[in-house]
């Protein structure tokens, strides 16, 4: 019974393959198929690679759980600086110095609650460098950003998104040509930032995210402010597709984190007020 079957399949096989041989145009079809049929895993798992000039770092802050990122042009040795830590500023001037980097830049992605900024002693270990953050997170700097202001450092360009929502100065910064983007507390690996202090807004959050950073190519990666589980990256593939708060609607996502019942932030009572003087606060001597 199951014979002619198989035979007419056989028989049909054969037919589309002296169809694709008798056409001149068998690569592009061929191309065009692999293209409509590669699934967006596929994607997510071939991040662009960086280019030969692009320097990259991750740091860590084991007392915050909060990432820094260095990130510099390696022709014209020009570095900024993702927000750093106030007491991991020394090893980060350090490590500048020692890749013979010259740091431009010290940004923040937004005022934060849980540690104090590094950037204001970043200057003074590295005279010349300059502190940035959000006009509307309400901080002091040298340089205040909005939306669509580049940051660029050597041939390298960081474009701005505002991403209000955890606060309403967040920011985030995109390097298309590198393929990630650095999200701060807006978007975590597979969380977010509470939204219950510093203007937070859920229903901001939500649509800043949809309509800023999950219609990024799906294969860019993210670097978040912070993780608490030991992940370093993830890609917008995987947030728009695992985040468990990030993947509902809106209604049941503004019902999720207004009913967190988080406990009042350890360290924001110290943080906001250094924060707020963002550059220029107090630096510890030692
Ligand atoms: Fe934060």
């Amino acid at each position: 019974m199951r014979l002619p079957a198989l035979s007419l399949l056989s028989a049909f096989r054969q037919t589309l393959v002296q169809q694709v041989q008798n056409t001149s145009v068998t690569p592009l079809l061929l191309k065009q198929y692999r293209l409509k049929h590669s699934d967006s895993g596929s994607k997510m798992f071939s991040p662009a690679p960086f280019t030969k000039d692009f320097f990259f770092r991750q740091l860590f802050d084991e007392a915050t759980w909060t990432y820094t990122y260095l990130l510099a042009d390696l022709n014209t040795r020009e570095a900024v600086i993702i927000d750093p830590v106030l007491e991991k500023a020394k090893r980060d001037a350090n490590l500048v110095k020692d890749l013979g980097f010259t740091l431009k830049y010290a940004l923040n992605t937004h005022m934060h609650a849980d540690h104090i900024t590094g950037s204001g002693w970043l200057k003074q270990l590295l005279p010349g460098s300059k502190s940035v953050i959000a006009k509307a997170s309400g901080a002091k700097a040298d340089i205040h950003i909005k939306e669509g202001d580049p940051v660029t450092f050597g041939r390298h360009r960081i474009d701005t998104l505002a991403t209000p929502g955890h606060t309403n100065g967040c920011m985030s910064f995109v390097i298309h040509e590198q393929g990630c983007i650095f999200t701060g507390d807006t978007v975590l690996i597979r969380g977010c930032g509470r939204t219950d202090f510093q203007e937070g807004d859920p229903a901001h959050l939500y649509e800043n995210v949809h309509s800023k950073i999950f219609t990024l190519p799906d294969n860019f990666r993210i670097y978040p402010a912070h993780d608490y589980k030991g992940l370093m990256e993830s890609s917008v593939w995987e947030e728009k597709t695992y985040n468990p708060r990030l993947t509902k609607t809106k209604e049941e996502f503004i019902n999720i984190m207004d009913n967190l019942n988080l406990p009042y932030p350890k360290k924001i009572d110290v943080s906001l007020p250094a924060n707020r003087e963002c550059g220029v606060y107090d630096i510890p001597k030692e």
